[in-house]
């Protein structure tokens, strides 16, 4: 028996962690407490590419990065104590850092997933949950975006991935796309590209810092089309390797977050996201710990994390890419 990747062992050594989150579920549903389900950490301050749409670069400041110590203090003040549950790995890219993956990874047993671009090789830790790989088009706009060559690398380092690490590694791959105005047209392409090497697909849109931002996918016509062919194809044999649930993809035609740059029905609150210092990032993963920082906007948002939660804060059994 497997839930979530759980065998029955993993399952009863986690009780306790269950006990916890029937008590914040318990908490929310009968008292609107808020109190995180989730975790994201920027675990890193450095990437080796600098794609077209990253909200990363806009507020990367000249940090230090943080050592495996100082990691293992974060991870239990800021999400043991608060009995996070599921935690995501992002940067920067996380896998320049595999020193701290592997704490993650050992700190959170088939509860900490890592959001790559896949350029570098693929670890193998037996107690991960799984990988986000971000793929952002067919291989000329993904190149357009993350620039030339990137698709090749990670198309190598999946297959290397899946060739050295057993029959089931593939359960361990998980394709997140950004949708955006530049791939929108892309979006069957590349799940024909990437359907035999990976368990699922997660689709969300991209989320401006400014007005006007070309690569925003405006709500309206050419939105709903991409989000209807999604909408078909979950209908179909495409049922569970997509994973979006088909009301979060209906969530995505419209503005369900916020005003301006201010979250107003957002969940922020279920997802705890520290930045590469350990500060609490706000107002949700994309956003930054220091105040002077440019900030999401909120009214065109297209999260995948969040517009899932907003539907059920304490849906725990599918976590969205952030
Ligand atoms: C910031 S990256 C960090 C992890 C890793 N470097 C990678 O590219 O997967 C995390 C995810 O955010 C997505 N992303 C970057 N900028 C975005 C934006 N403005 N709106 C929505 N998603 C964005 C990326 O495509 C990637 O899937
Ligand atoms: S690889 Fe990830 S963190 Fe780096 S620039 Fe691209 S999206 Fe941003
Ligand atoms: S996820 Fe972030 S950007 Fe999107 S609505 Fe919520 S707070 Fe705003």
């Amino acid at each position: 028996m497997e839930i979530m990747g759980r065998g029955f062992r993993q399952i009863i050594q986690e009780s306790p962690l269950y006990f916890h989150l029937g008590l914040k579920i318990a908490g929310y549903k009968l008292f609107g407490r808020k109190s995180p389900f989730y975790g994201s950490a920027d675990i890193i301050n450095v990437c080796n590419l600098h794609c077209e749409h990253c909200y990363w670069w806009l507020n990367r400041k000249e940090n230090e990065d943080l050592s495996i110590k100082q990691w293992k203090k974060i991870i239990d003040e800021k999400f043991k104590k608060q009995h996070v549950f599921i935690v995501t790995l992002v940067g920067g890219e996380p896998m320049m850092r595999p020193d701290v993956v592997e704490l993650f990874v050992k700190e959170f047993p088939k509860r900490a997933c890592v959001v790559t671009n896949g350029t570098y090789p693929i670890s193998y830790f037996k107690d991960i949950y799984f990988y986000w790989i971000s793929i952002d088009g067919d291989e000329k706009t993904h190149d357009e975006i993350r620039g030339d060559g990137a698709w090749q690398k990670t198309r190598k380092n999946v297959i290397d991935y899946l060739k050295n690490n057993g029959d089931k590694a593939w359960k361990d791959i998980w394709i997140t796309m950004t949708i955006n105005s530049k791939n929108y047209k892309t979006v069957k392409k590349v799940i024909a590209d990437w359907k035999d090497y990976s368990n699922k697909i997660g689709f969300q849109f991209h989320t401006p810092f400014m007005k006007g931002d070309p690569l925003w996918l405006p709500f309206g016509e050419e939105r709903n089309q991409v989000i209807d062919e999604l909408l078909e194809l979950k209908s179909g044999d495409l049922k569970d390797y997509i994973v979006n649930p088909k009301d979060q993809l209906e969530v995505m035609k419209k503005n369900w977050g916020g005003k301006g740059t201010t979250p107003v029905d957002c969940p922020t609150w279920a997802i705890v996201s520290v930045d590469h210092m350990g500060r609490e990032k706000l107002p949700c993963c994309i956003g930054s710990a220091e105040s002077d920082s440019m900030k999401p906007i909120c009214e065109q948002c297209g999260l995948g994390c969040y517009s899932q939660l907003i539907l059920k804060p304490y849906n725990t059994s599918k976590m969205m890419q952030c």
